[in-house]
């Protein structure tokens, strides 16, 4: 099979900042597709260090450059993007990926959490669509025509209403609009606009999203272990993830997994797809009420030979 390639592109992922997540496994995965540099974003700083010394450990020759970003600002994403054009002279990808994930009943969610899950998961996206697509047009004798491609990630909490909170529902339904529409407004400028849309993925999540609410640089450094470990827990909790589960929709996905969607979606390969949401969540959302009305589904039978 043809392999998925961003050789010699320069581009953003943000949410690139946890232990363990998709922004993470987004930036080993770009440099391994070939990647020249990868602007590694995020407000925690921690990680940075280790993220690349992992991609220069994997011998890749990609140059990771971290950058602290609070993607809701408008100043902040416009000075990256400026930074990147002086240096680089081109913008290839934008992975608009950074998130907050705060259980919140209705009781508890106050306007305020509402209006900073906007901030960081709409705004972050919308500017990320705005200045990623004017630096995407930016051509040179290396880049002599406009190209580049935006890949957000969404969430399977926009196929219903129980995944997620009101804050976090809403705010990634309006990414899936600004995809839509970001498709549509960038169809004269050679630029694609897709989402990939994780069903419950063993990230840092949980353990980033009280911090990272806030907005300000903060440092949180638990490994990968503890991080994989204290996500599986909560999720035992609800019946999901493990290795025993009879289903595979009630599977829990690795972060790199949701990486290689997002890489195939930004890569030639994925040249026809445009404004498109890929559900990537083992098959839960469609699964809908599991097997409540059907009974147990029982494994095929193996073909008789
Ligand atoms: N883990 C899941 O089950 C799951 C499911 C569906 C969607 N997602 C989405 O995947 C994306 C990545 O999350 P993850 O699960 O890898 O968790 P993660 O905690 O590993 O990564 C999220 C990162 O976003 C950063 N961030 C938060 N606010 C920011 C801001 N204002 N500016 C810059 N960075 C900011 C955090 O510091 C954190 O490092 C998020 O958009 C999340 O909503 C996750």
């Amino acid at each position: 099979m043809a392999q998925a390639t961003l050789n010699g592109q320069v581009g953003v992922v943000t949410g690139a900042g946890s232990t363990y997540g998709i922004g993470r496994s987004i930036v080993i995965a770009a440099a391994k597709s070939g990647a020249k540099v990868i602007y590694a974003c995020d407000i925690n700083s921690s990680c940075f260090p280790d993220l690349q010394n992992t991609v220069q450990a994997s011998g890749s020759d990609t140059l990771v450059e971290c950058r602290i970003l609070d993607v809701s600002s408008e100043e902040q994403t416009l000075n990256l993007i400026q930074h990147i054009l002086k240096t680089y002279g081109r913008l290839d990808f934008y992975f608009a990926n950074a998130g907050i994930a705060m259980y919140r009943g209705l009781n508890d969610l106050s306007v305020s959490n509402f209006h900073r899950a906007m901030a960081v998961m709409q705004t972050g996206t919308f500017l990320a669509l705005k200045y990623g697509s004017q630096a995407m047009s930016v051509t040179s004798s290396e880049k002599p025509n406009p190209k580049g491609n935006i890949v957000v990630t969404s969430s399977c909490a926009t196929q219903g209403g129980g995944f997620a909170d009101m804050a976090y529902t809403t705010a990634k339904n309006g990414c899936n609009g600004l995809v839509r529409s970001g498709a549509f407004q960038l169809s004269s400028s050679n630029i694609r606009v897709n989402a990939v849309a994780p069903g419950l993925t063993t990230t840092s999540l949980f353990a980033t999203s009280r911090l990272a609410e806030e907005g300000v640089e903060y440092k949180l450094d638990k490994t990968a272990e503890q991080i994989q470990n204290e996500a599986a827990k909560i999720y035992r909790l609800f019946g999901l993830g493990g290795e025993d589960q009879t289903y595979y929709y009630n599977r829990s996905a690795a972060p790199e997994e949701i990486a290689n969607v997002a890489i195939f979606l930004a890569s030639d390969l994925a040249s026809a797809i445009n404004g498109q949401i890929i559900i990537a969540d083992s098959g839960k959302s469609v699964a809908a009420s599991g097997d409540t009305f059907t009974g147990p589904v029982p494994p095929v039978n193996p073909v008789m030979l």
